[in-house]
């Protein structure tokens, strides 16, 4: 009986430290500091329809965080830009290539799409929407007379007269262009810019008309152009109806009271900080020909932070990075 016991303790025991060594080693195979460095096994080949290409544009989880630019479109806008500028070495000579760009007459209006590139909350752009593609609006690209934009506000009443005067009382814009100009406006203050003015927000389908006319009349008045040539010459500095980017309410024109606004360092300023707050200069004097209107340094668009950065980093015009964007959402 006695020896029973003994011969069954002892198995137990056996048992006991059998497993508290096997455990131990486990826990030696999984320590990250015994552990040796497994060699990385060659693997298949990824299917290229299995995961989806990265983002262009990348949005961190929080949505008041800044979005920012995925290298890879940063890259592809690089690539572009330099195929770009060996076509243009090829057309033009070297010593005659600013002037060139800068005088031609607008030879066509670049046509991205049939269909206005509208989506369905006219917020095309915004942090949030990591596919969104700013809403391009130009001669081959129009917003229809009764598009309206949503959520705008009166810039006399939202905006204080210490950081922008308002030249008229019934200047509108669309909110989140507004909340970034008064953003923009207010650092730029801070920074001893300041004495700025806003000419022009929003303007209707009729009262973009309205201004049409009314500059064909005066070329036809003072210059003696026939009614074509009026219509051909105003339309490099006024948009048709329904192509202004004043209908978007995401547009402005900012002067500074009694200057020319080129010549001044508000101008100055505006170029280089205005992406920081997600506007761009719209019509510069090296993409004449592709936007088909001569330069406005006053007129700024919202964009939306990300985009703006990377059409400035890149010096795109916004017809130009619609299209990038839209032939890379296509290959996607
Ligand atoms: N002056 C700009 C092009 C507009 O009329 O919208
Ligand atoms: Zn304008």
């Amino acid at each position: 009986m006695v020896f029973c016991a003994c011969v069954g303790l002892l198995v137990i025991m056996f048992a006991i430290s059998n497993s508290i060594g096997k455990n131990a080693a486990n826990r030696a195979a999984i320590s990250p500091t015994t552990a040796p460095v497994a060699a990385i096994e060659p693997t298949a080949a990824p299917d290229p329809t299995a995961e989806p290409a990265p983002p262009l544009l990348v949005y961190r989880n929080q949505p008041e965080s800044t979005p920012y630019v995925s290298e890879t479109l940063i890259q592809t806008i690089q690539e572009i830009q330099s195929a770009q500028r060996s076509d243009q070495d090829d057309d033009i000579p070297a010593e005659g290539r600013q002037e060139t760009i800068a005088s031609a007459p607008p030879e066509s209006y670049v046509t991205i799409t049939d269909e206005p590139l509208i989506d369905e909350t006219g917020r095309a752009g915004q942090p949030g929407d990591p596919v969104g593609i700013p809403l391009l609006v130009n001669a081959a690209n129009r917003l229809p007379p009764e598009w309206y934009p949503d959520d705008m506000v009166y810039l006399s009443e939202y905006c204080p007269e210490d950081i922008v005067r308002i030249k008229a009382l019934e200047i509108q814009g669309a909110t989140v262009a507004v909340d970034a100009l008064l953003e923009m406006l207010s650092d730029a203050v801070d920074q001893g810019q300041a004495n700025w003015q806003i000419s022009a927000g929003y303007r209707s389908y009729n009262y973009q008309q309205s201004l049409v006319d009314e500059r064909v009349r005066s070329y036809m008045r003072d210059n003696g152009m026939s009614r074509t040539e009026a219509a051909n010459a105003a339309a490099r500095y006024v948009a048709a109806p329904g192509a202004s980017e004043h209908h978007t309410g995401l547009a402005f024109d900012i002067t500074i009271p009694g200057w020319t606004f080129e010549a001044t360092e508000q101008c100055a300023w505006l170029a280089k900080h205005c992406a920081e707050y997600g506007f761009i200069v719209r019509y510069t004097k090296d993409k004449v020909k592709i936007t088909g209107i001569e330069a406005e340094p006053w007129h700024i668009r919202y964009v939306g932070k990300e985009h703006a950065m990377a059409m400035t980093e890149a010096g795109l015009c916004l017809e130009e990075y619609v299209e990038l964007l839209l032939s890379q959402r296509s290959v996607r």
